[in-house]
């Protein structure tokens, strides 16, 4: 049984546990910054799991081989180095990394210790429907481009309407839309048609110069594709990908509920739909598949591959943000 251990005592921590204790995993340590929010989160899950509110004490004396972090985005490179190097297996909420200098870094330390695993938590790219856009794409004889949008108003932006500023509306934190919903749509767009050859993000700024919201247009040989991003409004629109005749439309790229093809005479045919489920049980059997059986090399092998997506996905977040001039205070201390 795969014993784990959770940083981030927010509502999709929650959802990852029960997602987890769905395939068997048992809780054992909550670490939290302070003792008595720590005790609140575990004592919803059991009451043999440990506290710990000193990270070094946490993964120095927790009895877990695996972490799951889901804090701040800024915090999360230097948590999961300080996993790795304490020789726990990691599943990092997305963004893994605020740049690809700290993404390099993680890649030089899964080097140094290959028998480590280093996971990034993009939950979509998991599931099922996700993998049949792929097949059905390759389908088309023509590919022609794709619009794809992500659009959800945050809970947290009344509170920057008021005058404070959330982790995920903040700088410091790495946060902005492209970081927090952009991610999913990049992964989108690299697994399906590739990384591009020239990328732009057109942000709509904040008062603090983090990005609420932007379009991004990726360039590749013979198409186009656009991203709609944005934390302050909602968008209901469905997304597209464009063959010669005919077109794919997802209900959502980062919430895919229900795949339909228009075919040439404008007929739609129901591809694919999602029964509803805890939206983190397809990543989880996936980690789990492979954490139960670590020295499979076909599993050390699919762990290399999406980490391979995670690195393009990082290094195109990178360029897109940076171009746009959007500078994170983590870009500092990577380059030193
Ligand atoms: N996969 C998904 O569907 C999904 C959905 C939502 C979020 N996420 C990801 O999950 C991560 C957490 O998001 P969130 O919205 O839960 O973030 P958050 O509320 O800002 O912080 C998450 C946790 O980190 C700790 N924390 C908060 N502020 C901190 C600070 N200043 N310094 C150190 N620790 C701090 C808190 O735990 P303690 O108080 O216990 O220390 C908090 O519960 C993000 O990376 C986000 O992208 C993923």
């Amino acid at each position: 049984m795969i014993k784990f251990g959770i940083i981030g005592t927010n509502w999709i921590t929650k959802q990852f546990i029960e997602a987890a204790q769905s395939v068997g995993w048992q809780l054992t340590s909550v670490y939290s910054r302070k003792s008595v929010t720590a005790q609140q989160f575990a004592a919803q899950f059991g009451t043999a799991i440990d506290i710990y509110t000193d990270l070094s004490t946490f993964f120095a004396q927790g009895n877990f081989t695996v972490v799951y972090i889901a804090s701040p985005n800024s915090l999360h490179f230097s948590q999961a180095k300080q996993a790795l190097l304490a020789g726990k297996n990691v599943i990092v909420e997305k963004p893994a990394c605020s740049n690809s200098a700290e993404m390099k870094s993680i890649i030089k330390l899964l080097r140094q210790h290959p028998n480590r695993y280093y996971f990034e938590a993009a939950r979509h790219f998991h599931e099922p429907l996700f993998k049949t856009v792929t097949q059905q794409i390759k389908h088309f004889t023509t590919l022609q481009g794709a619009n794809l949008t992500y659009m959800k108003y945050s809970s947290r932006y009344d509170a920057f309407l008021a005058g404070a500023e959330p982790n995920v509306f903040s700088l410091d934190f790495s946060g902005g839309a492209l970081q927090d919903l952009g991610v999913y749509l990049a992964y989108n767009a690299i697994s399906w048609f590739g990384y591009p050859q020239q990328a732009t993000y057109y942000p709509y700024k904040l008062r603090n110069g983090i990005d609420g919201s932007g379009t991004v247009i990726l360039n590749y040989t013979t198409f186009n594709v656009t991203l709609n991003l944005g934390k302050t409004a909602n968008s209901y629109l469905p997304s597209e990908i464009y063959g010669l005749k005919e077109a794919l439309v997802l209900d959502n790229p980062a919430e895919l509920t229900s795949l339909t093809l228009m075919d040439e005479q404008q007929q739609s045919h129901l591809i694919a739909q999602a029964a509803p489920e805890n939206p983190m049980l397809a990543e989880v059997r996936d980690f789990n598949e492979i954490l139960t059986d670590p020295a499979n090399l076909d599993n050390k092998q699919k762990m290399e591959d999406w980490l391979a997506v995670a690195v393009q996905v990082n290094r195109l977040l990178t360029h897109l943000r940076q171009t746009a001039g959007i500078k994170f205070p983590a870009d500092e201390l990577a380059e030193i």
